[in-house]
């Protein structure tokens, strides 16, 4: 069995003008463990299948599976708690609270588990510790640089141990060796820590960590080779 499991998923949105339909009938598995990266033009669907994965947006056909859960039949309420245990969301723009620290920012999904002060406090540093920022837990969002604050924003996707990080063109708005050292911490989440992981990029040379890249057009898969990493 697959972590990842999608089953026949297609997703409509529908609109008073026209219906969307940026997902069709998609069978799409991915294994424990591993780093796929998916690729294909602007509306080609890639979002919207992050969102599935995370819960965010439901299919309105098919099942999607994850570690056993069918999440696609979980209530509101029960998805909340799933998303905060099981999916940690990398975002192109980091998504930081400006006003809050780095190390208040990789705090805020612990603030919907019950842990103690103690236990969260180890978890926040032992999350800074993984991204190389022990030294900049104080500073907040504006004071550090875009790559910085995007180890940030990935301490604060796997500080919960999800078992699997979403990440949506998280190199998109760094320069080149930014990007290389992101894309270096991302690659080890997989190998080190075993987290799967999946990912947006347009970028050729970014897309060459993973262990699989899968195209998508118009809501279809067109290609799952594996690259040549
Ligand atoms: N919440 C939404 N409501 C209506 N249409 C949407 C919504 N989200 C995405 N879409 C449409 O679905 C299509 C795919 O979008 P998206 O998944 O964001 O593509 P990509 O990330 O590959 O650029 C686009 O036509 C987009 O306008
Ligand atoms: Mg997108």
């Amino acid at each position: 069995m697959s972590l990842i499991e999608l089953r026949s998923v297609t997703k409509t949105f529908r609109s008073t003008s026209e219906d969307v339909t940026p997902i069709q009938e998609l069978d799409f598995d991915v294994e424990q463990g591993t780093f796929v990266v998916l690729m294909g033009p602007s509306g080609s669907g890639k979002t919207t299948l992050l969102h599935l994965l995370a819960g965010i947006d439901r299919p309105t056909q098919g099942t999607v599976r994850i570690a056993g859960e069918e999440i696609s039949a979980l209530s509101p309420s029960q998805l909340a708690r799933w998303r905060t245990r099981a999916v940690g969301y990398v975002f192109q723009q980091y998504n930081l609270i400006p006003v809050l620290t780095a190390f208040e920012n990789v705090e805020v999904p612990l603030l919907l588990l019950r842990l103690s002060r103690q236990e969260r406090e180890r978890k926040i540093a032992t999350a800074l510790a993984a991204v190389g920022l022990t030294d900049r837990a104080h500073h907040l969002p504006r004071q550090l640089s875009g790559g910085q604050q995007q180890r940030v924003a990935i301490a604060r996707a796997i500080v919960a141990d999800p078992v699997v990080v979403l990440a949506d063109e998280p190199t998109g708005n760094l320069d080149r060796q930014a990007a290389t050292r992101t894309m270096e911490l991302l690659r080890r989440l997989v190998d080190e820590f075993g987290k799967t992981l999946v990912m947006v990029t347009h970028d050729p040379v970014t897309a060459r960590s993973a262990d699989r890249i899968v195209h998508l057009d118009k809501g279809r898969i067109t290609t799952g080779a594996p690259s040549h990493a």
